[in-house]
């Protein structure tokens, strides 16, 4: 069975899922080359269907899902349209569509969107939202929407009033168990219309979908579910929940209210970071100062905060910092200063919000597995979703301090996962298809799904840069690429397929030497980033222990920080002997091969591993934009697909008379 995901918000994407195994993600950034761009076209649809080798005839059924908020907007809405309702052949199942029916609403009175809105707002335009979708320049706001979005899904009365975080843990979730009506109620039924093909599927509610992706790749046969985002202040099912996993089934336990996502990613943006990437670059900054400005009044979900007198959590957090920070003697002059970013104003506010927010998670959490024990759940295993799971000292506390001993985050748990987290709920939990037999190849060649480029491609774009670059091809370039990073050269790494998340995990990789410490610095300037930004390791799984502890091993996605136990990586040790680690293991092709040829060549097991892109940009997709990163940048090689290829020098540049510049804003 072919199962077509489409995410419509921001970071919006396509999966093909056949069979329960993820064949093909395509993130649309990698495509438009603009980072986070939502809506779709009919040629990303088509592009994942041609790379899962099928054809529109093929699929069996649709998942769409967007961001809260964000309609559907696609650029050939004669193609391509979504009717809210059942599809005559719809195998599934949805109390939502029941419930409606039996109160006489009409579905299509619950669809939303307002990020058209503010884009063409002719007084107020949202400049976020333009930069999210470029396209607005050429095409007219009436001829961009498909369809609105649904926000509304069903609800359980366990979940009305507002309940503090320790409230929510002391409710009675029996009913909920093995209840049909919430299972099946974050779904509703509809049929997408795609070049004159009418497809049953549904639409999935934005956390069901982080949910799914979360669990379902997760390899484990039940869990706890924590998801929550970093965007919305808003409380109820639309910000995360607490669910259950149980073989196919996905569960909703309960909205959790928490607003720390969204405080977090405020504070990031107020302190001098754009709002987009601000969480990130908080959590990499938090490292330098000390918590100082901490205080548990702000721990809890909104309901907790409100009962203390927090109304508004950003502000009164940002407000009782800055107090804390002049009655301490601070240098306020230095707060957002962009050029004195390490500053202890700055570094300690965002220490202090960061243990704020593995605060919070901790408590929530522990309402989860409390929940759990109460109604007889299995109860070892945690996986986390949405943007907040980026967060890797939160993942690793939950790991090392929370109740749960298996803590589990897919590489694409933000916003990039929701296609395939869609796709993976309708397949299991609306059409009951039962989870595969535990492989490693049971979800397919996770997390590199995207597109695969043939000889002929890869020929094709050296000849562009023919006269700009030298080519290559070493007996083994894992070999060779050991032996230029053991000579202390920068690569760049492309190999197969794109890696799905925002963090690059050896096939779109700028690489260097770790035990080098002027390579912190080094490669901070080749990707145009600020200098005090930390870099993460990749390290050969089996000798992992050896090098990290206090995360869980393996940690193949990069979502877990672990203390370095060696001095010998400065590259990769950030100010507190923290490390965001990715474990690389046997079935990881090339790459592998590449770190255990420079384990061979110099007895480090471990390489600085950060994502291949320049400042703002997405991870680089094609080779034609990995040979205009290294003919525009400072990368000494660059390994492309087998070749070794080597930017020649500017007089042969320039009497090769030069050549298109692809992709890359620089
Ligand atoms: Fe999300």
């Amino acid at each position: 069975m072919n199962v077509l995901g489409l995410h419509f918000g921001h970071d919006a994407g396509v999966a093909v899922v056949r069979d329960g195994r993820v064949l093909v993600h395509l993130l649309r950034e990698r495509l438009t080359r603009v980072k986070h761009a939502f809506s779709l076209d009919l040629a990303h649809i088509d592009l994942a269907l041609a790379e899962a080798g099928i054809g529109p005839g093929d699929i069996d059924y649709c998942a769409v899902t967007s961001t809260q908020n964000y309609e559907l907007v696609a650029d050939d809405t004669s193609a391509l349209a979504l009717l809210p309702q059942p599809h005559p052949d719809d195998r599934g199942y949805s109390s939502l569509q029941e419930l409606f029916e039996a109160r006489g609403v009409d579905v299509r009175s619950r669809l939303v969107g307002e990020a058209l809105e503010r884009i063409y707002d002719p007084l107020q335009p949202s400049e976020i939202h333009r930069e999210l979708y470029p396209e607005y320049r050429r095409r007219s706001k009436d001829a961009s929407r498909v369809s609105g979005y649904l926000l509304d899904y069903v609800h359980a009365s366990l979940w009305d009033g507002e309940p503090t975080l320790e409230e929510i843990g002391a409710r009675n979730y029996a009913e909920l168990k093995d209840n049909d009506y919430t299972r099946f109620g974050l779904h509703y039924p509809v049929t997408l219309v795609l070049r004159g093909r009418r497809i049953p599927g549904c639409m999935v509610q934005h956390h069901a979908a982080h949910a799914a992706s979360g669990y379902y790749t997760s390899g484990l046969r039940h869990a706890s579910i924590f998801t929550h985002d970093g965007a919305v202040f808003r409380c109820g099912p639309n910000n995360g929940m607490f669910y259950y996993g149980e073989e196919h089934k996905l569960l909703p336990l309960t909205p959790h209210h928490l607003v720390a996502g969204a405080l977090y990613t405020r504070v990031g943006n107020a302190i001098g970071f754009a709002l987009r990437g601000a969480a990130g670059k908080l959590m990499g900054l938090a490292p330098y100062g000390e918590p100082r400005f901490f205080d548990a009044k702000f721990v809890g979900n909104a309901f907790d905060l409100e009962r203390r007198g927090v109304v508004e959590p950003f502000a009164d957090w940002w407000q009782h910092c800055l107090a804390q920070a002049r009655r301490l003697g601070y240098d306020m002059e230095a707060l957002a200063d962009t050029t004195r970013m390490t500053a202890p104003v700055n570094a300690d506010i965002a220490a202090s919000t960061q243990l704020l927010f593995e605060e919070t998670l901790l408590a929530a959490v522990a309402q989860l597995r409390r929940i759990g024990a109460d109604i007889g759940l299995a109860n070892r295993n945690l996986c986390c979703s949405g943007g907040t799971a980026l967060n890797c000292p939160t993942n690793s506390r939950l790991f090392r301090e929370s109740a749960y001993t298996e803590v589990r985050v897919e590489a694409c748990c933000d916003d990039s996962g929701l296609a395939i987290g869609g796709a993976l709920f309708a397949y299991h939990n609306v059409l009951e298809q039962p989870l595969p037999q535990a492989s490693a190849q049971a979800r397919g060649p996770l997390p590199y799904v995207g597109r695969n480029y043939g000889p002929a491609q890869l020929d094709a774009a050296l000849d562009e840069y023919a006269g700009r670059v030298r080519a290559t091809a070493p007996e083994s370039w894992e070999q060779a690429a050991a032996a230029d990073l053991a000579a202390n050269r920068v690569i760049g790494w492309f190999e197969g397929r794109s890696e799905v998340g925002p963090r690059a995990l050896g096939h779109r990789s700028i690489l260097a030497d770790a035990r080098h410490g002027a390579n912190w610095e080094r490669v901070n300037r080749i990707k145009g980033r600020e200098l005090w930004r930390p870099f993460a390791p990749a390290v050969l799984e089996e000798e992992a222990p050896h090098w990290f502890s206090g995360c869980p091993l393996p940690s193949p996605h990069m979502l877990f920080t672990a203390s370095v136990e060696r001095p010998d990586m400065p590259a990769i040790t950030h100010v507190d002997g923290s490390a965001r680690v990715q474990t690389v293991g046997p079935g990881d092709g090339a790459f592998r091969r590449l770190l255990e040829a420079f384990h061979r060549l110099t007895g480090a097991p471990v390489l600085l591993n950060t994502s291949f892109n320049g400042p703002g940009e997405p991870i680089i997709e094609t080779p034609q934009e990995a040979l205009a990163f290294l003919v525009s940048c400072d990368l000494d090689v660059l390994y492309l697909a087998g070749r070794r290829v080597e930017r020649l020098a500017a007089g042969a540049d320039a009497a090769a008379g030069g050549g298109a510049q692809i992709g890359l804003r620089r």
